[in-house]
Formats: structure tokens, sequence, C-alpha cells
């Protein structure tokens, strides 16, 4: 097997499961590249690979804009196999609509969609994830990319069935898509910034440049948070979104949280979802 992980990520989360999981393939005895995507690089070269996997961050219970522009600028599958991967902050099963659209795009196109795997990675919007919190995602996570490399080295995967009333209810939250170009105009730095021009080289949407040494917000943004989230003095604003900024890389190597440690938000979902995974 041969196969192109193609990657929209903005803090990272995403990057790191699609990588690990291109290396358990390896480890297999498979061929795995990873493509970042970015606006405006080129297109890999999807005929030199068997097997696609799309992997993307949840945002709004739906794929971010990246990720489905780059599927639709694929060429005609000719029925190769094709998985979705994805990351969500949280274990909602509402998440799983996220995988209507790059299902139909890929469909369309004639691939054929085998499978698709959701991971729960700390959240890099609304509030910010314990460290413990952190590690006990990725020590699950790690042990389920295992599990499912093998089922794409085999061909194998499941698909995920959404009722209608998730779907309806990530319909209604696609109005992210449209605003977040608005939003993300309006994002602003503190006097804290001193004009490093990280967030302006980082931007995956090549949507901040630096106006002498400070950052200027264009109207591509898709509501990443790579900017916010790794700014060095935690200067960007982003805006009516503010009170949900999260500032800081995680580190996953510290003591995962026991049960009781659990954030108190969702507690049963995380509780039940690591439990079913460990
Ligand atoms: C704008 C935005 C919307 C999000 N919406 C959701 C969501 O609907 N459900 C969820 O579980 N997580 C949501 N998240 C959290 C991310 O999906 C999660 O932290 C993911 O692992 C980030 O991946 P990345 O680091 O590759 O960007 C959202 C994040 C952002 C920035």
């Amino acid at each position: 097997m041969r196969a192109l992980y193609a990657v929209f990520s903005g803090t990272g989360n995403t990057l790191r499961t699609a990588t690990l999981s291109a290396e358990r393939l390896r480890a297999l005895g498979n061929e795995a590249e990873v493509f970042s995507i970015k606006k405006g690089a080129p297109m890999p070269e999807i005929g030199s690979f068997d097997t696609l996997i799309a992997a993307y961050p949840v945002h709004g219970f739906n794929a971010p804009t990246p990720i489905l522009k780059f599927l639709k600028k694929l060429p005609e599958g000719n029925g190769m196999g094709a998985y979705l991967l994805r990351t969500s902050g949280e274990p909602s099963k509402l998440n799983h609509a996220s995988g209507i659209s790059p299902k139909r795009i890929l469909k369309k196109k004639g691939y054929r969609v085998l499978g698709e795997f959701s991971y729960v990675m700390p959240y890099n919007i609304m509030f910010r994830h314990s460290d413990g919190m952190a590690a006990r995602m990725w020590s699950v996570a790690e042990k389920m990319i295992g599990e499912d490399a093998v089922s794409i080295a085999n061909g194998e995967g499941t698909l995920i069935k959404v009722d209608p009333i998730r779907r309806f209810a990530a319909f209604a939250v696609r109005i992210e898509h449209p605003a977040m170009p608005l939003i993300g105009r309006t994002f602003r730095v503190t006097d804290s910034c001193v004009g490093c021009g990280l967030c302006a080289s980082d931007c995956p949407q090549g949507n901040i440049t630096m106006k002498g040494d400070r950052p200027s917000f264009g109207t591509d943004c898709v509501g990443c948070m790579k900017c916010a989230f790794f700014c060095p003095k935690d200067a960007v604003r982003i805006s009516l979104l503010n009170a949900w900024r999260v500032n800081g890389a995680y580190t996953y190597d510290g003591e995962p949280a026991q049960d009781d440690e659990v954030c108190r938000y969702l507690h049963k979902m995380y509780v039940n979802y690591f439990h079913e995974h460990e």
C-alpha cells in the first residue's frame, strides 16, 4: 500500500494523529506520506498513491473549508480507497456529521470511502483542557491509531451513519463557514505583540500579513486558531470569540487524568469515551 495523508490542521492535533497513523502504517510494511494542506500549495501527485486519508479537525460539527476545497480539487478517484481521519475536542456523536460533506465529495469523484476514524484531542478553542486530560486523550488516541492503522492496511473500515437530527444540527452551525472570514477580519493584537511575525508566517491560509511590526488580518480566515494558540505573547485577540481563546501548546507527556480529574464539562461523555477505548 502507498498511502497519502492529506492533512488540514490548525493547532497541530490532527497533524499529530495523522503523523502517528502514517508511522504505524509504515511499521506494517506500507508506504505513507503526510501532506499538509495550505492555501496556494500545489496539489500532491495523487496518481502515485493507492489510498487517500483525508484528515481534518472538526469545526462547528463540520469539516473546515480547506479540506473540502482540497477534496474538490482532487482528480477522479477511479475506485481508489479513501478514509477520513478527524480530531475533535469532545467525544460527541454530533461531530460525526462533519464526515457528510467529505464523503459526498469523495464518492462523487469516484473514490471508495472505506472508513472514518475519530480521535478526541484537547480543545484549541472554548477552554483549555488540563495537561492530565491532554495526556489521557493522547494515550487513548495512540492505542486507537495503532488499531486503525491495521484496518487501513487491510483495506477495512466502518462508515458512520448520522441520524437526521444530528444532520440538521450540523447543517445549522455551518454558518461558521461564511462567518469566519468576517470574524477573522476583525482579529487584533494587543500591545504585548512584539512583531515576531510567527502568526503571519504560520497561517495555513496565508491570511496574515505584517504591516510594519504589527500583523494585519485578511478575509480568508477559517478559524483554525493557529495564530492565537501559538502566539508566544498571547497577544492575538479573536474578536467575538475571544472569551473562548486558548493559548499555548499542550504537553502530552504528563500524568493522565484519573476519572475524578476529568473535566466537569461533558464529564460523563469523556469518561465513557476513555473507558470504551482503553
Ligand atoms: C472554530 C473551531 C470550531 C470547533 N468546533 C468543534 C466542534 O464542533 N466539536 C468539537 O468536538 N471540537 C471542536 N473544535 C475543537 C477542535 O476540533 C479540536 O481541538 C481539534 O483537535 C483541533 O485540531 P487541530 O489542532 O488539528 O486544528 C473546534 C475548534 C475550532 C478552532
